[in-house]
């Protein structure tokens, strides 16, 4: 497990694999997402047999946040995040994140995922790059990751196609020495 204020992120496990297929088969959940068309249970299983196949620094976290209840340490599982493509000669990698659960959307949680695993990738991993694309459109996550300390770098121009239009994707990310600045200004 990798804590933070109000959140922890661990393996996913099978058992996680029907909210998955719950979430993203809600277009509002999956809008901004790569993978963005309907899938099924199967397509999810296969999915968590690839995923074990991958090099345990790739593998996701499932994102949980600690439920309300005095005196009982309970976590609720309400999205998933990764790195993938990491590059071991620049030491850069990918990250990715979806909160399936609605309702905690827009509640500083998304900052606070990615901020832990900017922590966990300069800290853990010793990566000197971490990069993300977001749709232009996406405002609530483009804010945070503006608020968890990524930078703007560029734009695939008409990177996405969504409801008959083209659309931007921004490509932002934070170096290691940014991070280290920024944790010294804290
Ligand atoms: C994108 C996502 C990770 C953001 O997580 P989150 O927990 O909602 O984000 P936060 O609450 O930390 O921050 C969102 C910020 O955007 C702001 N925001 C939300 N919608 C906005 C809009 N339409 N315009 C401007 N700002 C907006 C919020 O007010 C908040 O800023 P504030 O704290 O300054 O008020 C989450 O919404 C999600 O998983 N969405 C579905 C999947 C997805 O899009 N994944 C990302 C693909 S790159």
């Amino acid at each position: 497990m990798i804590y933070s204020e109000r959140i922890r992120l661990r393996r996913n496990e099978r058992s996680d694999i029907s909210k998955f297929v719950e979430w993203l088969n809600d277009p509002e959940v999956r809008r901004h997402l790569s993978m963005n068309l309907p899938i099924s249970q199967a397509n999810e299983e296969q999915w968590f047999e690839n995923m074990l196949k991958l090099p345990a620094s790739e593998q996701p976290f499932g994102i949980e946040i600690r439920e309300d209840v005095p005196g009982v340490d309970t976590w609720r599982l309400i999205g998933n995040c990764s790195f993938m493509d990491i590059n071991w000669t620049v030491r850069s990698a990918e990250a990715g994140i979806f909160i399936g659960d609605k309702t905690c959307w827009n509640k500083g949680y998304g900052t606070e995922v990615m901020r832990l695993l900017l922590r966990y990738g300069f800290e853990t991993l010793n990566l000197n790059r971490i990069y993300l694309r977001v749709d232009e459109d996406n405002k609530g996550g483009v804010r945070a990751y503006e608020k968890a300390g990524f930078v703007h770098e560029g734009r695939f121009r008409q990177g996405t196609f969504r409801d008959g239009k083209y659309g931007d994707v921004l490509i932002m990310s934070v170096l290691h020495s940014e991070w280290n600045l920024g944790k010294k200004a804290e």
